[in-house]
């Protein structure tokens, strides 16, 4: 049997995953997550096994650790799946707290599960997997800046941690996806009407915007897509270092103009 911990297993592209890993048979998942209900819901998954994992606290990681250790003194992966999206201006309301905690959990909370777990993928010859965005290698959507900020730092971080972790001989790969209906896309929606009630400045803008925005975030995308490249990442003996999936085809078009002509098209669209 072999093991992996999975961060982010209580979110709805982590249960996917989790359904997808467990069908096929030779691995045992530690599924992480703060959740208690839909934790118990993933314990009855065959070879599953929920674990309290609040990632942005050393005791929740420590008492994650001892558990899984008390299972396992290996693992075969890490696959890091935690995350949370607020949507924000970045000069208005409360968005350094925002920032912040979305920094915590996307970014500090990835550099913490795997230093405490490190050990037991070394001793497993394992490799570890770590949950971008397309948002990690596009221009910034205007307003989804804080968010980006997080995805960037994890492409840098998931870099930088393969070109340290080859010397080990442990692949390190990144998961870059697009656009998937979830819990958190759900949020992002309730986010932007609150932002839009609030806003001294962006009020017109927002509510323009609300329909480009409800059209690339409505794509629905089968999950089931994602969770397929997760386990050619896990599996592959020679895992890429990073795998897309379902990237968004209009954003991808704004990649090819220059900086300028992208500002330029996100004003006119709002008539700015
Ligand atoms: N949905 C998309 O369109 C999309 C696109 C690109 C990338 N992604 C990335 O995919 C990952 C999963 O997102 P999703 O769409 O499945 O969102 P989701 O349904 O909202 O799931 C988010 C997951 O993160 C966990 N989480 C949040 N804060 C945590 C904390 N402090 N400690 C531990 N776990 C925490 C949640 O667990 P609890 O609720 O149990 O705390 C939940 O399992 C994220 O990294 C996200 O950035 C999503």
């Amino acid at each position: 049997m072999k093991y992996a911990l999975f961060t982010g297993a209580t979110g709805d592209l982590g249960r996917c995953c989790i359904e997808e890993i467990s069908k096929l048979g030779d691995w045992t998942v530690f599924a992480g997550g703060t959740n208690d209900e839909k934790l118990a819901q993933l314990g009855e998954i065959e070879n599953v096994i929920p674990i309290r994992l609040d990632v942005t606290s050393d005791e929740s990681v420590e008492a994650a650790y001892e558990i899984i250790h008390s299972h396992t003194y290996r693992l075969q992966a890490i696959v890091n799946f935690a995350g949370i999206h607020v949507f924000t201006s970045m000069v208005e309301g409360n968005c350094v707290e925002e920032i912040d905690r979305m920094l915590q959990v996307n970014v500090m909370g990835m550099v913490r599960v795997n230093k405490r777990f490190f050990e037991m993928v070394r001793i497993g010859r394992g490799r570890i997997i770590n949950c971008s965005s397309e948002s990690g290698w596009m221009t910034p959507q205007p307003f989804n800046g804080p968010y980006t900020m997080t995805k960037y730092a994890v492409e840098a971080y998931n870099d930088s941690l393969r070109r340290e972790l080859m010397y080990l001989d442990i692949p390190v790969i990144k998961i870059q996806p697009g656009s998937f209906k979830t819990q958190l896309t759900n949020k992002i929606f309730r986010d932007f009407d609150k932002c839009i009630e609030n806003t001294n400045y962006y009020s017109r803008i927002l509510t323009t915007m609300k329909p480009m925005m409800t059209m690339e975030l409505g794509l629905d995308h089968d999950p089931k897509k994602l969770a397929q490249k997760v386990i050619l990442a896990l599996t592959s003996p020679l895992p890429r270092t990073k795998y897309k999936v379902c990237t968004g085809k209009l954003l991808m078009a704004l990649e090819l103009l220059p900086d300028k002509a992208v500002d330029l098209a996100y004003k006119v669209v709002v008539h700015a």
